[in-house]
């Protein structure tokens, strides 16, 4: 098919139409159950009421003004993510590589200094900035030079950073599970002794929450499922529930950084975007929805772990509250299409990751149903090619 797009995406062959939920329709009148919440977004599932509400009645009185003009919503949704995390100012963005710009331009200024640390296998954005920032090859082909001041060490090796970190370093950023590079988790021990090494050298503490907040490991952010307290929190994805907005959180000391005229956005803190983040906020940061998430990870860990313990491709299954990644010892691409032909949209992280990102709003009954096609397809697809 002829197309006046740029061909950036590898698209499948499907036009999602419509979405409720965990469902979504497509254009040919075919159902799925979406276990990708279109790539980590759509936290309370698709078209959730109270964001709907709330944007709507926002589209009736006013759609942008700019940041010329004092925004309370604005603070209110800054107030909300400042109490659920250890930040106390924040700056509204539209995606997750501008929240992780601004994170480093402000490390930068904060500090003085430019060169930044990041890890093998992170994936922080695809702006000239976070490109460089992150840690794969394959996204930078062509693009070069890089800026650089980063530094790529192998994720969870304290003794390369003890090795590298000094005291011209600006930041150490990373994801505390890397979610495109494969959903691999940061492990405690390394997070704790980073910490420390930031602060024996004045190096800030960037956590790139981008996939891994807004409630998705079942806590508000997946850095407070540990004892750190990271200088910066950048968000986005599920932020407005999937209108687009991205939020940089900073600790108090760093607000004096930031001045009129340092750095900005036009649409950054758009009142719709705004009054989607609000309604989002209001419902994941509940303690009650977030203890769910935890335990419908566990469920669907369990029932997962016991349905395809006969499946010899499977190395192991990773997850923190409803991020999850099946490690295969195969490429999971054929597996993705069978599943989507079995009524099951389900994504990879890597060649050989299955990642599921199920709304946190999923059922029980939901879960189970994806459990069955998992299970039948996977194991299905064995025995076809025994
Ligand atoms: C951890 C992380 N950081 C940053 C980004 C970039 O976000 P965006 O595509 O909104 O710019 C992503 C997107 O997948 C991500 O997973």
């Amino acid at each position: 098919m002829m197309t006046c797009l740029f061909e950036n995406y590898a698209r499948w062959d499907i036009e999602i139409e419509s979405g409720s939920g965990t469902h979504v329709v497509d254009s040919t009148g075919t159902a799925y159950l979406d276990f990708t919440s279109g790539i980590g977004v759509c936290n309370l599932g698709h078209c959730h009421p109270s964001v709907i509400e709330s944007v709507s009645n926002q589209m009736q009185k006013l759609w942008h003004t700019s940041n010329l003009f004092k925004s309370s919503l604005q603070e209110q949704v800054a107030e909300k993510l400042t109490e659920f995390s250890n930040g106390s100012s924040v700056f509204f963005c539209n995606s997750g590589a501008e929240a992780n710009e601004a994170a480093i331009k402000l490390a930068r200024k904060y500090t003085g200094k430019s060169k930044i640390i990041t890890f093998h296998q992170s994936f922080h954005g695809r702006t000239l900035g976070t490109m460089a920032a992150t840690g794969q090859d394959k996204v930078k082909q062509g693009f070069g030079p890089m800026l650089e001041t980063f530094i790529h060490l192998p994720f969870n090796d304290i003794e390369a950073l003890k090795n590298e970190i000094d005291d011209e370093t600006a930041a150490v950023m990373l994801e505390i599970i890397q979610g495109e590079g494969g959903v691999f988790p940061a492990e405690e021990s390394f997070l704790l002794e980073l910490e420390n090494l930031c602060q024996k050298h004045g190096a800030l503490l960037i956590v790139d929450e981008v996939q891994t907040g807004i409630g998705r490991t079942g806590t508000p952010f997946a850095y407070q499922h540990y004892q750190i307290s990271p200088d910066i929190i950048t968000s986005a994805k599920g932020l407005g529930n999937g209108f687009p907005t991205g939020a940089m959180i900073g600790k108090e000391q760093l607000k004096t950084a930031f001045n009129p005229g340092s750095h900005g956005s036009t649409f950054g803190g758009n009142p719709l975007a705004m009054s989607a983040a609000k309604a989002t906020l209001d419902t994941v940061f509940e303690k009650e929805f977030l203890s769910e998430v935890n335990n419908k990870g566990n469920y669907l860990f369990e029932k997962l772990s016991e349905q395809l313990s006969s499946l010899k491709s499977l190395k192991s299954i990773r997850y923190k509250g409803l991020m999850f990644g099946l490690e295969f010892s195969e490429e999971v691409g054929p597996l993705l299409s069978l599943l989507r032909e079995n009524g099951l949209i389900v994504l990879s992280a890597g060649p050989n990751v299955m990642r599921l990102l199920p709304p946190l709003t999923v059922t029980y009954e939901e879960m189970d149903v994806a459990i069955e096609k998992i299970s039948t397809t996977l194991l299905e697809s064995k025995k076809a090619t025994c």
